[in-house]
């Protein structure tokens, strides 16, 4: 079920308050709610399978919390029709757990031993497991596409398609090009992409007019950028309490994030700047003393401060794409998610 809490302004909020967003309208919020409160149910179900251990570690993760990013997007989206229509909660159903199968993997190639504050399933089981499970995630997620009609399980299978093909830019890296280009494009594919089909299915669904609907698909990506190039900030400057991730897991993979393509690129000739800089150049960071020293000293950069403006433009650009949609309390609640992107700190 939905985390069910009363804020401390007495307001009733779900879920997105207790990541600290509120959605401007309580009409708005009690819809979502439900929404997300039949997701919950549904998604629950969805993973049942006559295998136990199947079952176990598909369950596993989707218990363990998550913030259920884009069935809101779902929800919001459909804001715009109705949200109450029949396909909105197996459209956000389709999402999360495309989401959820696409972190079983991840964490497989990361080799993260942490996800929503539990063990990872490939440290809780084995990399051949979570691979397998995300696997039958995958399956389960197609299979309810199905019900959704042909144009919804094109959709499902050409976002997959571009998230993997962000996955892979990101694993073969720059090569010729510049490398905050190719982060941005890395991120877009394989974040936006899934985001921005999750707020177009919510209009869709809806049953949303096609206007309304395209301007839906491109604030999703560009809020999309936005919550990964904020999570990456979230990987350098938080800590694993807030994230429910180990710290530092892109620098230690050699994944470069925005701060550290900053930190790389500047000329900053103060001394921390420069040591900072030295230290990169080493590439994946796994001896643990320069793994504190650089995450140390990415904290207090100005790279990262950069990277936090960077984050704060793409919000107002992702702001910018709700202008073709009727201002009222739906679109107040798409934009209190950029204020939200644009000062996260969890
Ligand atoms: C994690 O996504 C991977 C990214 C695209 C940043 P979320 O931050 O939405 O992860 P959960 O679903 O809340 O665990
Ligand atoms: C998450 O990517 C997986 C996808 C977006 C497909 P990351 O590796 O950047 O995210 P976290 O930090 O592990 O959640
Ligand atoms: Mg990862
Ligand atoms: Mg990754």
């Amino acid at each position: 079920m939905v985390e069910d809490v009363v804020n401390p302004a007495g307001e009733h909020s779900g879920q997105f308050g207790a990541l600290g967003l509120h959605l401007a309208d309580p009409r708005v919020e009690a819809s979502v709610l439900g929404v997300l409160d039949r997701v919950e149910t549904e998604l629950r179900a969805s993973v049942t399978s006559a295998d136990p251990l199947v079952t176990e570690a598909a369950r596993h993760l989707m218990e363990a919390g998550g913030k259920r990013f884009r069935p809101l997007l779902v929800a919001l989206g459909a804001q715009f029709g109705d949200p109450d229509a029949l396909h909105v909660v197996p459209a956000a159903v389709v999402m999360e757990l495309t989401h959820l199968a696409t972190l079983y993997h991840d964490d497989v190639m990361d080799e993260a031993a942490v996800r929503r504050g539990a063990p990872s399933a490939n440290s809780r089981w084995a990399n051949s497991v979570a691979i397998l499970v995300g696997d039958f995630l995958f399956a389960r997620a197609a299979d309810i596409a199905a019900d959704l009609g042909p144009e919804a399980v094109r959709l499902q299978a050409r976002t997959f398609a571009r998230l993997v093909h962000g996955q892979i830019a990101e694993t073969v890296g720059p090569r010729d090009t510049d490398p905050v280009a190719h982060y941005l494009h890395v991120i877009a594919e394989k974040t936006g992409s899934l985001i921005a089909t999750s707020a177009r299915f919510g209009g869709m669904f809806g049953g949303a007019s096609a206007a309304h609907i395209e301007a839906l698909a491109g604030y999703g990506e560009i809020i999309g950028v936005a919550f990964q190039l904020s999570d990456d900030l979230l990987d350098i400057a938080s800590e694993s309490v807030q994230s429910g991730k180990t710290p530092g897991t892109d620098l230690r993979e050699g994944v470069p994030t925005l701060p550290v393509l900053y930190a790389m690129a500047g000329d900053d000739a103060d001394a921390a700047s420069v040591r900072l800089r030295e230290i990169l150049a080493t590439g994946p960071l796994v001896d643990d003393a320069l793994h504190a020293e650089a995450l140390t000293l990415l904290r207090e950069s100005p790279a990262l401060k950069r990277a936090r403006e960077t984050v704060r433009s793409y919000a107002e650009e992702a702001r910018a794409r709700l202008t073709p949609l009727p201002e009222g309390p739906p679109r107040r609640a798409l934009e209190s998610l950029c204020d939200y992107i644009a000062d996260r700190t969890s």
